[in-house]
């Protein structure tokens, strides 16, 4: 394989920036070096002016295969990432069948191997019955348990959950809120336009289609949240497991986070939890701009939660940032309340939006490596990955700190090409992304190959 030489630009980890050449090799990385040593190379990259990253690791993204290929799938999905910056994800099980036994594994490692541009770990989901195959499975990054039903419909009852706790061998990453208090929210909320439960148990509105799309974020309320995050939280303590709380979104779930926290021996935290970037971009007075567009599960929320976001960031009581990206076409988003389906689309933007923030001012970049890069490696135990250091894999992702990026529907790589950050422009953004020592993105372009792996992962509890 070729020896490639990045040079004269800064590196980046998460303790700053400085002057460096990096040396890949073999998909590895060499060693970083003081600017102007020569080496033996087949290639040199100019690098002046630019920064250079470890590769971003999303740990929370939903690619649609197998099952509804029609929203997204691996090649389109993988794209987006590499143009985003992002070189690892994690993909969700509330696939089409779902990810429930070994076999659904095995199946789904076949399907998507060979198609990704860049590496990848496949979570199991958890049904309440399949304690036993979530044990037996191998390397995955979690299993992932829903509190309450979002798409797919994974949320599985309390009592299963503490059972999931006692018993399961694999790191629980959880979607926290409380499907009690949503069912009952949403006969409250919903009463103005006829809503009753039928005999068999059905949620009916008869004035479906005069609903305000605003009423998501009243009836999936900040306190749904935090009450499941308690309840997961409990749950981590009685059994001495580690638990990471997926798209936190609100005040209330970190102030219940603090409460619970703890540091294991070597000093990290037993829970930990990320942020997605709409819960960090727009709040409920955006419905009145993109109505349901913007339906997610956990909903978006004010605007002082939107600064609390912020804030945790900034004080390290958020770890990890992660896109939760849900790809639903636009057709399908374009219904009324009651059908249009939770989600929105986030790989293709992830570090435009990011390094908008550093030249904001909002976060520095050695934040951005901690969030995106280090942390959820070190958190999820993926070896080799999230550092620009000798003997890690050359998973890079090069970025123009002044060149502006426009974001247009069309030119997104996602299936569904849509984005609520449509028209809005980021100053900063990815230019060159390598994935395992190849070039595979570069200017707008995918100008490399399917070399995505699968990631080891090193510890599973
Ligand atoms: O809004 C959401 N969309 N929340 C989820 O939990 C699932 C996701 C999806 O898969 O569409
Ligand atoms: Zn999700």
């Amino acid at each position: 394989m070729t020896k490639i030489l990045l040079k004269n630009g800064q590196v980046g980890c998460a303790l700053g920036l400085y002057d460096a050449d990096v040396l890949i090799e073999d998909g590895k990385i060499v060693n970083t070096f003081d600017w102007g040593q020569k080496h033996e190379v087949d290639e040199t990259i100019d690098c002046k002016g630019k920064i250079i990253l470890p590769g971003v690791i999303d740990v929370h993204v939903h690619l649609r295969e197998p099952g509804q290929k029609y929203k997204e799938d691996w090649t389109t999905g993988t794209k987006a990432a590499v143009a985003g910056g992002v070189t690892t994800i994690c993909d969700m099980p509330n696939n089409v069948p779902p990810i429930l036994t070994v076999k659904d594994l095995e199946e789904k490692r076949k399907l998507v191997a060979k198609k990704a541009y860049c590496n990848y770990g496949l979570y199991m989901g958890f049904d309440g019955k399949n304690i036993s195959e979530i044990n037996k499975a191998e390397n995955i990054p979690a299993v992932k348990v829903y509190v309450a039903n979002s798409t797919g419909n994974m949320g599985v009852g309390t009592e299963t959950i503490a059972e999931l706790f006692k018993k399961c061998n694999k790191f629980i990453v959880a979607h926290a809120e409380d499907e009690g208090m949503i069912k009952e929210k949403a006969l409250e909320y919903l009463a103005e336009y006829g809503a009753r439960i039928d005999d068999d148990g059905k949620l009916i509105v008869p004035k479906e289609s005069e609903i305000d799309p605003s009423v998501h974020s009243k009836i999936r309320s900040a306190d749904c949240a935090a009450s499941a995050v308690k309840f997961l939280c409990e749950l981590a303590k009685e059994n001495g497991k580690r638990l990471h709380v997926a798209h936190v979104s609100s005040d209330q779930e970190l102030t219940m986070l603090l409460e619970y926290q703890n540091l294991d021996e070597a000093g990290q935290p037993r829970i930990t939890c990320e942020v997605a970037p709409h819960h960090l971009l727009l709040s409920d007075d955006d419905y009145a701009t993109f109505g349901n567009l913007i339906k997610v599960n956990p909903p978006v929320r004010s605007k002082m939660d939107l600064f609390t976001m912020w804030k945790a960031l900034k004080f390290g009581e958020v770890h990890i940032i992660a896109t939760d990206h849900a790809p639903h076409t636009l057709v399908e988003k374009e219904q009324g309340y009651m059908d249009c389906p939770s989600g929105i689309p986030e790989l293709d933007t992830l570090l435009p939006i990011l390094l908008n923030a550093v030249n904001d001012g909002g976060l520095e970049m050695k934040e951005v490596v901690k969030l995106c890069c280090e942390s959820p490696a070190k958190i999820f135990g993926m070896k080799n990955k999230g550092q620009v250091e000798a003997g890690f894999d050359a998973d890079l992702v090069v970025v123009d700190m002044e060149k502006m990026f426009e974001v247009k529907n069309e030119k997104l790589f996602t299936k569904c090409k849509w984005s609520p950050y449509a028209g809005s422009t980021f100053k900063g953004c990815p230019v060159m992304t390598f994935v395992n020592g190849e070039l595979v993105y570069k200017n707008g372009k995918i100008v490399g190959k399917k070399v995505g792996k699968e990631v080891q992962f090193e510890k599973t509890v």
